[in-house]
């Protein structure tokens, strides 16, 4: 079995600096989980402490059922697949995928049989006996998956293996990991800053923010109930709209106005909202929950806003179009065949049952 645990782990580099603060996580046998979050959150250091290229300087590691703080690297029985391949260039691709095993004094033939299997599923057979530098950029990337898998690990550990490639060879190896996942049933974690490679891979995805854990969940959960303004900002493409104003109350009813422009709260909010009447507030909504109205038959009166079209994004298969409500810009994400003029106001409508709050000073969701 090769779950994994971390238990209040931390990391602490020379001057205090806490990239990783007191993160507890468990990954389950067999499970594919994504660490995300933007450069310098403290991801790469997580996975290194995993890998045992780093010391901990606070908690647990737990893989299997065996506590690692102090078990090298080389005795984890995980691999690990970095950004940069690191490949040896005067070696063939055979002798880059055997090299770890005739480190570990594998018997030849198992060597063989290990690196023909890998290259088969990874579909690099014909390439063996090339070196490095006459292999593409993505072929390279599965000679590094492939020195991984020969090795047979409980745990594979990715970090950003897929940041130097080009975006049509990315969307590619992202299938191709997820297919390797299903087919060698191991515990992965994998790293990356990429917000539509965590929703597409993982399993659940762990968010990360300035060595801080915000939210581990699988991946429409976090799209659906961020736990944070960070998180809701973070994940979905294009992002998540904030706009900030303020709650009021009229005749019974709880309004959202952001000085411009004005939109009804939907009652199963109004609990939760409620103390936060005639005070600050953040509303957050996704770009594919705000409608042109003209597309929208018996939209409600109060949660129709006129605002500004400034910008019209035709993306063949769907339109982006920036708006500005003399406050604030917002993005709404349309149809394709949905063509507003450009520089003329249009009236807009939001889903008020798809919005979030978010406290205004802790930023936490509150609805
Ligand atoms: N060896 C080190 N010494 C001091 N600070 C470091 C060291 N390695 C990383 N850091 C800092 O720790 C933070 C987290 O780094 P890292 O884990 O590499 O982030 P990520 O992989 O998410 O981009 C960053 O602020 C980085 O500058
Ligand atoms: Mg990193």
């Amino acid at each position: 079995m090769a779950q994994v645990s971390l238990q209040n782990v931390c990391k602490i580099y020379a001057g205090g600096i806490r990239a990783v603060n007191n993160i507890s996580l468990g990954i389950e046998n067999k499970e594919f989980m994504v660490l995300v979050g933007p450069s310098g959150c403290g991801k790469s250091t997580t996975l290194r402490m995993i890998a045992g290229l780093e010391e901990i300087s606070e908690g647990n590691i737990y893989i299997g059922d065996r506590k690692v703080n102090r078990i090298p690297a080389k005795d984890r029985d995980i691999a690990m697949v970095f950004q940069n391949y690191s490949l040896y260039p005067h070696m063939s691709l055979f002798e880059n995928m055997a090299f770890g095993l005739k480190l570990r004094k594998y018997p030849k033939n198992e060597i063989i049989e290990r690196v023909n299997e890998a290259a088969e599923i990874l579909g690099i057979k014909h390439l063996l006996d090339r070196k490095p530098k006459e292999i593409s950029g993505g072929e390279r990337q599965r000679v590094a998956v492939g020195r991984a898998i020969v090795r047979k690990p409980m745990v594979f550990l990715f970090d950003e293996p897929l940041s130097n490639l080009d975006a049509k060879k990315r969307v590619e190896m992202r299938t191709e990991i997820n297919k390797l996942h299903i087919r060698l049933q191991t515990t992965i974690i994998y790293v990356t800053h990429d917000q539509v490679e965590a929703m597409t891979m993982g399993d659940r995805i762990a968010v990360m923010e300035k060595g801080i854990l915000q939210q581990c969940a699988d991946p429409i959960s976090v799209y659906d109930h961020p736990k944070n303004k960070f998180v809701a900002g973070f994940i979905g493409s294009p992002p998540i709209n904030f706009l900030y104003g303020k709650i009021v109350k009229k005749e019974g009813r709880l309004y959202f106005d952001e000085g411009k422009l004005k939109v009804k709260l939907v009652e199963d909010m109004y609990k939760k909202i409620t103390p936060y009447v005639g005070k600050e507030i953040t509303l957050g909504i996704r770009p594919e929950d705000v409608y042109d109205k003209l597309f929208v038959s018996e939209a409600p009166p109060e949660n129709v806003v006129r605002v500004n079209c400034e910008v019209v994004e035709p993306l063949g298969s769907e339109v982006y179009i920036h708006l500005n409500t003399g406050k604030h810009t917002f993005v709404a994400r349309v149809g394709a065949h949905n063509k507003p003029a450009v520089n003329q106001d249009m009236d807009l409508v939001f889903d008020m049952s798809k919005v979030h709050f978010f406290d205004k000073d802790t930023e936490e969701t509150i609805v």
